[in-house]
C-alpha cells in the first residue's frame, strides 16, 4: 500500500510512467468503489482517500496507460494520477505539465478539465452551499495564460488527452491534484463526470436530473410519440423529462403526481395516472404497448427487479430499452450488481449497464436497449 507521502509526491518535473490512477466518486460510496476494484482489478491497491476522491497504484509499480478503461459502477472519473501540485500558486505548475503531456504525445492539444472533489451526497448539500468557484477561477486562469495548448469547451472528444485538474480542498488549505486521461465512449466526457443538466423550477422533483442524466449518459434514442411506462412515478420529476420530450407516459404509483404533469401546456395531457401499487394492477390498467419502462420506486432489487421482469416481458415486441433506478440502502447490495445485470440481459435487454449517476443518491442506475433500440440509436449517429 502507499503511503500517503508517496501519492500526494509533488508533481516535480512530473513523471508521465506513473503506477497510480486516481477516482472520484460520490462521497460516502469509497467502501463500494474500493470492494468493486478489489473484484475487477486485484492488481491494484488502495493508496490515498478524501471522501469523493482515491487513490490506487499498481501493485508491481507498472506505470498505467492513459487509455486504460476502467470497469466500475462507481466512479465518475478516472485518470493516470500524478500528483499534487503547489496549491498557493498551482498555475505554472499545471501549465507545465500540460506542455509536458502534449509534447509526449505529438503535441496534440489538451481537453481542459477542472472541478472540485464533491463534498456531499446530491440533494444532501448545507443550505447557501456553492460549488466549483475555486476550479472556475482556476480554470479561467489556465486558459488565459496557456491558450496554445487547450482546445475551447469542456465536452471531451474521443481519443482526445484530458488534462485532469482537481480541487481537492477549497477552504484552509487549497489543495490542487493533477491526473491526465484519454477520453474514450466509457468514460463520461464532462469534468469530473459531471453530466450538465439543469433542474427547471416547474420540475416536481430531483428524479427529473436523474432521467436526464441517464439520457444523456446513456445516449438512449428516446422519440417523441413513444410510450413509457414509470413504475413509482410521484411526484413526477422523472415523468416530467419524459413528457416534455414528447412521450406518452403512464406513471403507476399510489402516491400523488404533481399537477403539472397535466397543466403544463407542453406535457398536452399525455399524462396517464394509474393510481395503484404494482401489485394491485389488473390487465387493463396499462398500455397494450410501450417502447420504454422506466423504474423508480423506493424498495430494494429483491422487491423491484421481479416488477422490471414482468414489465419487460409484457412489452417485449415494442420495447426500446429501460431505465431502472436500484437503490442501495445497504451497501453491500453492490455484490449483486453483476447479477441484477445478468437477469436484464436474460430479459433480452443488450448493452445493459450500471452507473452511480451523479445524480443518484444511495443508489444506481442501470440502462439497457433491446435490439430494436440500438438500431434506434444507431440510425441516429
Ligand atoms: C423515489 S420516489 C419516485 C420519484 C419519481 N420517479 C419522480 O420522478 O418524482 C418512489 C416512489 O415509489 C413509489 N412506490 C413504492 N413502491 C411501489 C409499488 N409497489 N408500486 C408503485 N409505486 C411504488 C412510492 O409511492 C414513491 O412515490
Amino acid at each position: 500500500m502507499g503511503t500517503r507521502d508517496e501519492v500526494l509526491v509533488r508533481c516535480p518535473t512530473l513523471n508521465l510512467n506513473s503506477p497510480f490512477i486516481f477516482i472520484c466518486c460520490q462521497p460516502g460510496s469509497e467502501a463500494i468503489l474500493k470492494e468493486e476494484l478489489a473484484r475487477n482489478y486485484p492488481r491494484l491497491r488502495f493508496a490515498f482517500s478524501r471522501p469523493g476522491f482515491i487513490t490506487f497504484k499498481d501493485f508491481e509499480g507498472s506505470p498505467l496507460s492513459p487509455d486504460f478503461q476502467l470497469r466500475s459502477v462507481f466512479a465518475r472519473s478516472y485518470g493516470v494520477s500524478l500528483g499534487n501540485v503547489d496549491a498557493s500558486d498551482p498555475v505554472p505548475e499545471i501549465i507545465t505539465a500540460a506542455e509536458e503531456i502534449s509534447r509526449s504525445f505529438e503535441n496534440s492539444l489538451l481537453r481542459l478539465h477542472v472541478w472540485e472533489r464533491s463534498e456531499f451526497v446530491p440533494g444532501e448539500e448545507p443550505p447557501g452551499y456553492i460549488s466549483g468557484v475555486v476550479a472556475r477561477e482556476l480554470e479561467s486562469r489556465l486558459r488565459i495564460q496557456a491558450p496554445q495548448i487547450f482546445y475551447p469547451g469542456l465536452e471531451a472528444k474521443v481519443e482526445e488527452l484530458v488534462l485532469d485538474v482537481i480541487v481537492l480542498e477549497t477552504k484552509e488549505k487549497p489543495k490542487v491534484f493533477l491526473g491526465f486521461h484519454r477520453h474514450q465512449r466509457e468514460h463520461d466526457p464532462w469534468p469530473g463526470g459531471e453530466i450538465p443538466v439543469e433542474l427547471p423550477t416547474s420540475a416536481p422533483s430531483r428524479a427529473f436530473l436523474k432521467l436526464e442524466q441517464a439520457i444523456r449518459w446513456g445516449r438512449l434514442p428516446l422519440a417523441a410519440g413513444d410510450t413509457a411506462v414509470e413504475l413509482g412515478s410521484a411526484p413526477g420529476g422523472a415523468s416530467y423529462s419524459l413528457l416534455l420530450r414528447g412521450l406518452e407516459v403512464w406513471g403507476i404509483d399510489p402516491g400523488a403526481m404533481s399537477p403539472v404533469v397535466w397543466t403544463d401546456p407542453r406535457c398536452e395531457k399525455r399524462f396517464h395516472h394509474v393510481k395503484k401499487a404494482f401489485s394491485d394492477l389488473n390487465e387493463k390498467d396499462l398500455p397494450s404497448s410501450a417502447q420504454w419502462v422506466v423504474l423508480d420506486i423506493n424498495g430494494p432489487a429483491r422487491v423491484s427487479l421481479p416488477y422490471v421482469e414482468q414489465l419487460l416481458l409484457r412489452y417485449k415486441p415494442e420495447l426500446m430499452g429501460a431505465v431502472l433506478t436500484f437503490k442501495l440502502n445497504d451497501p453491500k447490495h453492490s455484490r449483486h450488481i453483476p447479477e441484477w445485470i445478468t437477469r436484464l440481459s436474460e430479459l433480452g435487454l443488450r448493452q445493459v449497464r450500471a452507473r452511480q449517476l451523479p445524480s443518484n443518491k444511495r443508489e444506481i442506475c442501470v440502462i439497457g436497449l433491446t435490439g430494436r433500440g440500438i438500431l434506434r440509436l444507431q440510425s441516429r449517429s
